[in-house]
């Protein structure tokens, strides 16, 4: 199967990140045939500042590439190295009504949060369509908040292979990803770049320590009994710690006489244990962004190959063919 994902450089990756969606792209690896780009141009509807763009994509390229993203196997790109999928992106907003748009809650949501209701952000959801109908994608992992968003990519398909007969794209299914339910940030909201909440998969351990002393806890007194369900930091114990070990925790919390600055010292070691193995290869790719640069390109090139023949379908389609 033809897998494709994107994830957007608008900040370091989180631990939320990670076991929300990088974990499952990297995972898919071994069965599928993946595609997974980082979404420059969906960044700019925020508006970040232009060192901003070019850092946190070379970051979460660092990240990827650390943790494990095969780039023999899995084509892996910037999306602004691939011009092709905004022309698509026009093609494509010819055939989508106003309506489809106004009903998506993201651009709502982000406008909600205090973000500039420019036109970028609105036609966001055509954007993303091109990226997955310009590669004939079967599956699109994606968290829960971008169903919509594949919901709105399949009907636009629909709309174009029916305005103009013929089967120019395929339907693509989407998989979400099987939850684990949202990773809390050290505050307890969803762990977000947005909320400032974040640990960072590759922060410096001495950060991590210093994260995970803050996070916040009720304030039961060490005697008492605890609550492990509510509790943030158990929520991200159940994450990094084996069945076990957790089975001790989920004991020790309801039996009293236990503090969370126990817990939070454990989680702190487990946390750093686990990217441990991936640190080395991380410190060498960031002292080295010429050579992170070049794979994406020679992942781009990749790319606008397999992509390349629907976007000529695509244009003979609305009547413009081949290009002189
Ligand atoms: P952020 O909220 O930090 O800006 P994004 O919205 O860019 O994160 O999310 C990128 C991917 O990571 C999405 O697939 C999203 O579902 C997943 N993700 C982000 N935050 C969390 C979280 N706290 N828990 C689980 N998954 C998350
Ligand atoms: N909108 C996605 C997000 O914010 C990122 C994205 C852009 C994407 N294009 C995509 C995801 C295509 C899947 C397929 O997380």
């Amino acid at each position: 199967m033809r897998v494709l994902s994107g994830i957007q450089p608008s900040g370091r990756l989180h631990i939320g990140n990670y076991f929300g969606a990088m974990r499952q792209h990297l995972r898919m690896q071994a069965e599928h045939e993946c595609f997974y780009f980082i979404a420059d141009y969906h960044a700019l509807t925020s508006n970040p500042a232009p060192q901003a763009v070019a850092e946190y994509t070379l970051a979460v390229a660092m990240d990827y590439l650390a943790l494990g993203l095969d780039i023999e196997k899995t084509v892996f790109w910037r999306q602004s190295d691939m011009p092709e999928v905004t022309e698509l992106t026009w093609l494509l907003s010819c055939v989508t009504p106003m309506g489809l748009l106004q009903k998506c809650v993201s651009y709502k949501d982000k406008v909600a949060q205090g973000l500039s209701p420019n036109h970028g952000l609105f036609a966001y959801p055509v954007l993303q369509a091109a990226d997955i109908l310009i590669f004939q994608s079967d599956l699109v992992p994606v968290g829960a908040d971008q169903k919509q968003h594949i919901e709105v990519t399949r009907d636009i398909a629909l709309r174009f292979n029916n305005t103009y007969g013929g089967e120019v794209f395929k339907i693509p299914a989407d998989h979400i990803i099987e939850s684990v339910a949202v990773v809390p940030g050290i505050d307890g909201r969803k762990m977000s770049k947005s909320y400032g909440n974040t640990i960072e998969i590759f922060e410096p351990e001495k950060s991590v320590r210093s994260k995970i002393m803050k996070i916040v806890t009720d304030s039961t007194p060490v005697e008492a009994p605890k609550n492990p369900d509510t509790c943030n930091v158990f929520a991200l114990l159940k994450l990094f710690a084996t069945p076990e070990e957790l089975a001790q925790w989920d004991q020790r919390y309801r039996a009293g006489g236990m503090g969370y600055g126990e817990a939070k010292k454990r989680l702190a070691e487990l946390v750093i244990e686990h990217f441990k193995p991936y640190r080395q290869k991380r410190a060498e790719l960031e002292n080295n962004p010429g050579a992170v640069d070049a794979m994406l390109k020679k992942g781009a090139e990749r790319a606008r190959a397999v992509a390349a023949p629907t976007l000529l379908a695509a244009r003979q389609a609305v009547g413009l063919g081949a290009r002189r």
